[in-house]
């Protein structure tokens, strides 16, 4: 087999036989296809796509790269929630710790901030001390002991996928149906579960900007999974405004404290009370989404949720004093207004701009090597549909280096679009479910 003909066959529209994607993954996750041969062969993907066989065949290839965990012996059906990436979305950091509190095992295996979008992992090592490294062996113990696992992605879990993502990330050919499919799956599926919530985000923040492009990710993201034996729900929802108040690392965690507490932003709420609850019938805790919710809201209410994320800060090293006095959390040496120029009524938020902008502070990174500051970024005092009056604080923007303050002062200049009427009726958050 040689590696042009696999990349003249996707170039001529073709479709790649089951070998054929494993030598190419396997070989190219040992080094021996060079990345111009690489890209070239993604490239030819992007414009060409691939059928649902070839989609599941390079996921399992690209699963099959690393390990995949063995999480018989801890008992109960496994259940995670995967999001395709947004801004100001710290949904994980409420949903694992209530569903493990439930009772139904969650191991987690999150990404960091990419692009605009934030990611758990630079969230939870804004709690001083947490450790985002455990080994699998690890992971595997703290799962049996807490029910709940949260860590990055180990040089064992999907490697292929390390490789073939950073090439993507250079190469424009992230935003492809089918390999976003392979990379979140072959993931996702080596941590052993059984089942899986997906959160897919639509609109102004997320990759996917309309509904049609997201249904078709997450109808294949639903497919594949389904095929290698995972019971699936996915869900669509809106990303064209960050989620809850608050954007950056610590500014975030701190929200979904107070949302553990019973407290937080209600669009926040709802939509961890959602994604809850669909892993909460999934896991067989609950007969349907309904009883999923009151048990969410039960599990916030007993105080349940918040003793669990306590008990998986302390066995992952961090800091759990955060949970009761979230000052302890980093905080930014500065705290600057960003103020409406004009009054009316929020009628449309830029979620990408928002996110560059929190990103430009410190809270995200612009090349892989940047760190990470975890006390900056955003508190938003506004949302869609509200009214605003010329000169009211729409921002707060929360500074460590005074020097990165015009950037992303430029630009939340065009992220706010302020009207004299009220928008006609604000979208749902949840668009669409696909269970
Ligand atoms: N998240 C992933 O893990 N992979 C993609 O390709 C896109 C989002």
């Amino acid at each position: 087999m040689r590696v042009p003909d696999l990349i003249h066959k996707k170039r001529d529209a073709g479709s790649l036989t089951r070998g054929e994607l494993f030598f190419l993954i396997e070989q190219y996750a040992q080094g021996a296809v060079p990345d111009y041969q690489m890209s070239a062969w993604l490239m030819a993907v992007f414009f060409r796509g691939m059928n649902a066989e070839e989609t599941a065949h390079l996921t399992e290839a690209m699963l099959r790269s690393g390990q995949v965990l063995d999480l018989s012996s801890i008992p109960g059906t496994k259940v995670d929630k995967h999001s395709t990436g947004g801004v100001g979305d710290k949904t994980s950091l409420v949903v694992a710790p209530a569903v493990a509190a439930a009772g139904v095992p969650v191991p987690m295996i999150s990404g960091r901030g990419l692009g605009h979008t934030g990611g758990t992992l630079d969230k939870l090592e804004a709690i001083p001390g947490f450790n985002v490294g455990l080994s699998l062996d690890e992971f595997r113990r703290a799962l049996a002991e807490v029910g709940c696992g949260l860590i990055g992605q180990t040089e064992e879990i999907a490697p292929a996928d390390r490789k073939l993502y950073a090439l993507r990330d250079v190469t424009c050919t992230v935003e492809s149906v089918p390999l976003i499919t392979a990379s979140i799956l072959s993931k996702k599926l080596a941590e052993g579960i059984d089942a899986l919530v997906l959160d897919v985000k639509v609109g102004s923040g997320a990759f996917m900007k309309d509904q049609q492009s997201a249904r078709r990710l997450a109808e294949s993201l639903q497919s594949i999974a389904t095929r290698m034996g995972k019971r699936v729900v996915a869900l669509l929802t809106d990303m064209d405004q960050p989620l809850g108040c608050t954007v950056g690392n610590a500014l975030e965690v701190a929200e979904a404290i107070e949302t553990l507490h019973g407290k937080g932003p209600e669009d926040f709420r709802t939509l961890c009370r959602e994604l809850a609850a669909w892993m909460l019938v999934l896991g067989g805790r609950a007969a349907d989404l309904r009883q999923g919710q009151e048990q969410f809201d039960s599990l916030i209410r007993s105080g349940a949720a918040a003793e669990k994320f306590r008990q998986i800060i302390e066995r992952q090293g961090g800091d759990a004093r955060v949970l009761d006095d979230p000052g302890r959390l980093p905080q930014a040496k500065e705290q600057v207004p960003f103020k409406a120029r004009r009054g009316g009524f929020l009628v449309k938020m830029e979620a990408e701009r928002i996110g560059r902008a929190a990103v430009a502070l410190g809270a995200g990174r612009a090349q892989l090597e940047d760190i990470v500051d975890p006390a900056v970024g955003l508190v938003l005092h506004k949302k869609v549909g509200d009214a605003v009056e010329t000169g009211e604080c729409l921002v707060t923007l929360h500074v460590n280096q005074s020097d990165r303050l015009a950037e992303a002062e430029a630009l939340l200049a065009d992220a706010f679009v302020i009207a004299p009427a009220a928008p006609s009726r604000p979208r749902p958050l949840v668009l669409e479910t696909l269970s």
